[in-house]
């Protein structure tokens, strides 16, 4: 240990002042000074030199953030003067009836000022600041006596851990509400179930599971914010003489304070500003349960006191509640239009985020395990913002006896096709593709596409319109199509509906690859579609193929053979293939390279600099159909591939007459064989 240099304090001094000031300006006024990695470097500066200089460690150093790894045992802390809570007031009538109590207390007929809050829905904390410093940061436990979480709280980087400025009494008592903001909620969440953990219920457990965690390291990484709301001082005749600027001085100490706060006169412009930030409620990037009302006037609220837990001074008017409970009264299965076999829950009607909903969506079986749902269970149902009501538990106390477990449906509920679930995918899957109504009008779009059979004219629209009128039902139903037919449908004109015809007419000789492409076989792409038609060289062919058969060709592992198998032994798939047949659809044949790659036996060489990717990567892809990639150019090389600046293997090339290739066409190249 080396004892510090003078410089050496400015430095460390100099460095928490900088990244103190970042992060006020990252955190509280959402402005960033510098960039994430200047910030960064500064950071290590600072961790080097207290690591270095163990005697230059301080608590409110900005590198305390990261927390540690210590077990903390949330000791009790006495409140200075207990928390309280608020009273609520569940309509209009009520709040009219707390301004008017509160104006008779007053003695006054005029109009009162009060400061409109929204009510953030986390925990109530509560900061003690000795001479600027970050002492003791409290939960609030029963009002009277909380617990001591300020090695968790130091983590918090929108709590500032000295205050600004040059006006700060000796002690400051800050309190305000920890909360975390919606997308580090679904963050986390993402996080936790990918771990294979438990996801929280909604924001509010969220936090208050971020504020337990026994190590702080752990609370570190929990996207946790805190926005004041109240401040009181030792000598009070150093706070300013109402509610809004005590809060101003909050904020200049550094804080958050919310941006939605406004004043109101009168119980009016109250309920006012409740229907207004309801409105913007859904908007907020993190949730509120209500709107508080708070009279400004501190001399008010000092003569107004307190009654049991409650001040006079003060109501909470809430909002509708995002989260009830209601009963799983049955589980359907959906079909979407990829196939997709999708549970969704019918509740009973149950009002919440201001809506009835009578439908929840679970996603896949995955979840409907995660969540443990059995028919009949009561579920908490959480609906926020306009975001779509989710089940988010069960309630296992209220599991009736008769409960009925969840199973997936075999056959497709909408067509009868067998439902197939690949391991390792949470997605189960209706396999009748090509016949399944619910997948209809997706397996013909995907048949018209350009990359496919290319119909030019059957777009989106038409396609909807022929399928809504019932005169296409599957693919083989487009090759029926007559002028006399489309001239008879609202805006199709004589000439559309001509070219549309010869259009149809032109796709009835697919090279076999584009047709096999344009069945739409789950992860059949243009390249599987390539190989598989190199490798069998006809239909029937691939359709007979057994697994090991099908595993053989380049391109296809098992997941892929799977869904190929499975598309084939579809009854409805097979007599699609036929009616394409009988509407005279002949898909062309296609010689047999015996699973050979393209670019086989041939010798490829890169020089120069690629501009769209990485000489190695293009290596991985030249190698990937079948070339080998030499370093040197011979009479035998097949090609050389001239990048930007190509030296001496370019003039080689041409002296001994090789194939040259710029990167253009090397580019259209991979294309056409379904590498880019
Ligand atoms: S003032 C004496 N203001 O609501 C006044 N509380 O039921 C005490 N809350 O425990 C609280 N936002 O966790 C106040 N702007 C706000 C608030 C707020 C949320 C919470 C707080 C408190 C509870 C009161």
């Amino acid at each position: 240990m080396t004892k510090p240099l003078p410089e050496t304090i400015k430095r460390v001094d100099e460095l928490r002042s900088a990244l103190d000031e970042h992060n006020y300006r990252y955190y509280v006024l959402d402005d960033p000074g510098i960039p994430d990695a200047e910030y960064d470097r500064l950071f290590r500066e600072l961790q080097n030199l207290e690591a270095e200089h163990p005697g230059l460690e301080s608590a409110d150093s900005p590198t305390r953030r990261v927390g540690s790894s210590a077990e903390t045992s949330f000791e009790e802390v006495v409140h200075r003067l207990p928390m309280l809570s608020l009273d609520n007031a569940f309509n209009e009538d009520e709040l009219r009836d707390f301004d008017r109590r509160v104006r008779e207390r007053l003695g006054t007929d005029e109009d009162v000022e009060y400061v409109c809050e929204p009510k953030l829905d986390g925990l109530a904390v509560s900061l003690h600041y000795e001479q600027g410093s970050l002492t003791r940061a409290a939960t609030r436990g029963d009002g009277y006596a909380g617990e001591d979480i300020t090695a968790n709280i130091r983590t918090i980087p929108s709590v500032p851990l000295r205050l600004r400025g040059s006006d700060v009494p000796d002690l400051v008592e800050v309190r305000g509400e920890v909360y975390m903001p919606l997308a580090g909620f679904e963050a986390l969440n993402a996080r936790l179930e990918n771990q294979g953990e438990k996801a929280f219920v909604n924001p509010r457990n969220a936090a208050a599971g971020s504020l337990r965690q026994k190590k702080s390291t752990v609370t570190a990484r929990r996207p946790l914010e805190m926005c004041a709301y109240s401040v009181a001082v030792t000598d009070e005749s150093l706070l300013p003489d109402t509610q809004w600027e005590g809060l101003q001085q909050v904020q200049r100490w550094g804080f958050r304070i919310n941006p939605e706060m406004r004043k109101a006169v009168g119980a009016g412009e109250c309920l006012k500003a409740y229907e207004e930030l309801m409105q913007k409620r859904g908007g907020l990037p993190y949730e509120i349960d209500g709107i508080v009302f708070k009279v400004n006037r501190l001399d008010y609220q000092q003569a107004l006191g307190f009654v049991s837990r409650a001040p006079r001074w003060a109501i909470a008017q809430k909002f509708p509640a995002q989260e009830e409970l209601t009963v799983v009264e049955d589980v359907e299965f959906q079909v979407g239009r990829t196939g997709a076999v999708t549970p969704v829950a019918r509740l009973k009607p149950v009002f919440v985020g201001g809506v009835t909903v009578s439908n929840a969506t679970l996603h896949n079986m995955d979840e409907i395990r995660r969540l443990d749902v059995h028919i009949g269970d009561t579920v908490f149902i959480r609906r926020a913002g306009d975001v779509i009501p989710k089940v988010v538990k069960v309630v296992l106390e209220k599991r009736p006896a008769n409960a009925q477990s969840v199973e997936l449906p075999k056959q497709c509920p909408v067509c009868d096709s067998d439902v197939i679930q690949i391991e390792g995918e949470a997605i189960a899957r209706c396999s009748g593709g090509l016949f399944c109504p619910a997948q209809r009008k997706e397996a013909i779009r995907h048949y018209a596409s350009r990359k496919a059979l290319d119909i030019e004219g059957l777009g989106d629209k038409w396609i909807d319109i022929l399928v809504d009128q019932g005169m296409v039902k599957t693919v083989a139903d487009i090759y029926l199509l007559t002028v006399k037919d489309l001239t008879r449908l609202e805006r199709m004109g004589e000439k559309s509906a001509t070219n549309l015809v010869e259009a149809i007419d032109r796709s009835r000789q697919p090279v076999l690859w584009r047709f096999l492409y344009a069945l739409g076989i789950r992860e059949v792409g243009e390249a599987t579609a390539k190989s598989l038609a190199s490798h069998f060289g006809t239909l029937e062919a691939v359709a007979e193929a057994d697994m090991d058969a099908l595993i053989a060709v380049p391109d296809v592992g098992p997941i892929v053979a799977g869904h190929i198998g499975s598309f084939f032994e579809q009854t409805h798939n097979r007599e699609t293939l036929e009616a394409l047949r009988a509407a005279g659809v002949e898909w062309q044949e296609e010689e047999v390279t015996g699973g050979e790659k393209p670019l086989h036996s041939q010798t490829w060489v890169l020089t120069g600099t690629l501009s769209e990717m990485t000489r190695d990567e293009a290596r991985e892809k030249l190698e990937a159909l079948g070339a080998k990639v030499a370093g040197s150019v011979s009479k035998k090389t097949s090609c050389v591939v001239a990048g930007e600046a190509a030296g001496s293997k370019l003039t080689k090339a041409e002296q001994l007459g090789v194939t040259v290739m710029d990167e253009a066409a090397l580019l259209e190249m991979l294309k056409e064989y379904g590498l880019l």
